[in-house]
């Protein structure tokens, strides 16, 4: 087992050691000195390159942190996790969303089954239904094919599919427009219904439960709109459901026919590898599907056997290390340069936020160090126009992880290359900075007067040495969007277990939850509630008067 505490370990302490040298070195300086600086700290794996150098690390340093990782047990743990123990101790599971993506000829036991082949048969199922629906085949009740797809999910059943169609947008079956209902707000679903012929829709509700507030109250209410607009003899046509409750699915009144199972090994924000993944089938097709999930399954391979050295998850994971918790970075940005990508930011909020946002340990003990970053972001160049300037010249130190795609899915002249000089210009204007003498040598050549020069340098000055990582694929495509997710999934568990946290329960989500149950009767019920304190019984009170209570 891990000792308690992270920070007694060997190498922490080491770290703790090296930490008050290595703040001081600036980026600038670590290049000019090595030549070979990328060679050193660039690895490739699975279609996708992470160039790690324009960090605030040096060859000890990565050394430490790699003994680190192998102080709190990564690679008995990644190997816990592969073989299917039950590595998620608060709730008795294992955690196998690697298994959603291996080949059909593995075997992998969990309780005397063979999950592959389980995992295999909802394959064939959703290919044979994806394949009807695209083709045309599976149609409405009036004999038409299907044009609009709603998924209705929230969490995991929704930021997964709903960021891969967006990503993979140029795959999308040209008859099938996609759309996602995740928030409770009757808002979301009623601008998406407006849109909708009843006849060529097809609802999946999406929810590992079958059990969460939003989605089932979404679901009705699509149910609703649908039995008044066709009757419930068309409801099989229109609707089907991907859980793992069946039950549940029967009881709404979906056929478990119409039901793409799934299991309690695969985690929700884990989850787009699994039938959850229905929408991204539909839309770009199984065989497409099925390059996402290699694409998965080679970053599995990857982080199975490289070295930690030369493993991308490990690398990614370790230099977030080092600034949440020697540096005391407390964010990290996502900066995708492809408009495609735009929802990845949102999708790792999740999967990163969810999984460490944890304040125990796996054994129940309090942490006395920083766990979790709040992960945030939005595409570039957007964000360059936007926030950036704190970035270059805040307080803040927010470490900044650039993803870029070389080859673009369009064919308009001349965006690519400045999307691709912004991104590149980002990371070395992080890294740079700019020195007051370069400001002076900079406005001299611009004849301006020397009192201005003056005044002006402390504003146009940019300290630099503000780290980032680049991640590069060819292009955006199944595979490589498949090994990037994995990439970060792997990321996500290696600081899980440095920072000895259960990656993989989210009880922080349940109170709101709970509370959220007590107060929905009250907005309604006759008697005004007082239970609550003063500020939550006056907005509730406010609320019953809006609604006439
Ligand atoms: O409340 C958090 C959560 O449980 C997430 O972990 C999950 O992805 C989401 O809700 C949706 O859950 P379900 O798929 O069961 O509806």
């Amino acid at each position: 087992m891990h000792p308690s505490s992270l920070t007694t370990t060997p190498a922490f302490q080491a770290l703790a050691s090296h930490y008050p040298e290595a703040r001081e070195w600036h980026m600038r300086t670590l290049f000019s000195q090595d030549v070979d600086r990328f060679d050193r700290f660039s690895v490739e794996a699975a279609g996708l390159l992470l160039d790690y150098s324009k960090n605030r690390l040096n060859a000890t340093t990565v050394q430490l942190l790699l003994q680190l990782a192998h102080e709190r047990g990564v690679e008995e743990r990644r190997d816990a996790m592969f073989a299917g123990e039950k590595i998620n101790v608060t709730e008795h599971r294992a955690v196998l969303h690697t298994a959603l993506r291996m080949p059909r000829n593995s075997i992998l036991m969990v309780d005397g089954q063979n999950v592959i082949q389980e995992v295999h048969a909802v394959l064939d199922h959703i290919q044979a239904f994806t394949d009807r629906v695209r083709s045309g085949a599976w149609t409405g009740h009036t004999g038409k094919p299907i044009t609009d797809i709603v998924n209705i999910g929230i969490g995991g059943s929704d930021l997964g599919p709903e960021m891969v169609c967006r990503a993979l947008r140029s795959f999308i079956h040209p008859r099938l427009t996609m759309h996602f209902v995740a928030n409770v707000d009757g808002h979301d679903l009623d601008a998406v219904l407006a849109k909708l012929n009843p006849e060529t829709t097809l609802f999946i509700v999406a929810s590992k439960t079958f059990t969460t507030r939003e989605t089932m109250l979404n679901a009705q209410s699509a149910r609703e709109w649908f039995l008044a607009r066709a009757g419930e003899a068309a409801l099989p046509k229109h609707f089907v459901a991907v859980s793992t409750n069946t039950k549940a699915v029967r009881d709404f009144g979906i056929d478990p026919e119409n039901m793409f199972p799934f299991w309690d090994w695969v985690g929700g924000r884990y989850s787009v590898w699994s039938a959850i993944g229905l929408p991204v089938a539909l839309a770009i097709g199984f065989d497409a599907f099925a390059e996402f999930l290699g694409g998965g399954h080679a970053m599995d391979q990857h982080f199975r056997t490289a070295p930690l050295e030369r493993n991308m998850p490990v690398l990614l994971a370790m230099t977030g290390i080092w600034y949440r918790n020697f540096f005391g970075s407390t964010s990290l940005s996502i900066a995708p340069y492809h408009q495609d990508l735009s929802q990845f930011p949102a999708y790792l909020q999740q999967l990163e936020m969810e999984s460490n946002g944890k304040c125990v340990t796996i054994d129940g003990v309090a942490v006395d160090y920083s766990t979790c970053p709040v992960v945030w972001g939005d595409v570039g160049t957007n964000g360059q126009h936007a926030y950036f300037q704190l970035l270059h010249q805040g307080t803040t130190m927010v470490p900044v992880d650039f993803i870029a795609a070389l080859k673009p899915a369009h064919d308009l002249p001349g965006h690519h290359t400045v999307l691709l000089a912004n991104c590149f210009a980002q990371s070395e204007a992080f890294m740079r900075g700019k020195t007051a003498d370069e400001v002076r040598a900079e406005m001299r050549a611009q004849q301006i007067d020397e009192a201005e020069i003056d005044v002006l340098i402390p504003h146009r000055t940019f300290p630099g040495n503000h780290p980032s990582n680049t991640i590069l694929m060819d292009t955006l495509a199944p595979a490589t969007l498949g090994a990037l997710i994995a990439l970060y999934e792997h990321k996500v568990f290696v600081q899980g277990v440095v920072w000895s946290v259960n990656s993989f329960d989210q009880w922080g989500v349940e109170l709101g939850k709970v509370l959220a149950k007590t107060i929905e009767t009250e907005l309604i019920g006759n008697a005004h509630p007082k239970a609550h304190d003063s500020s939550t019984n006056a907005l509730i009170a406010r609320a019953r008067e809006a609604l006439g209570r």
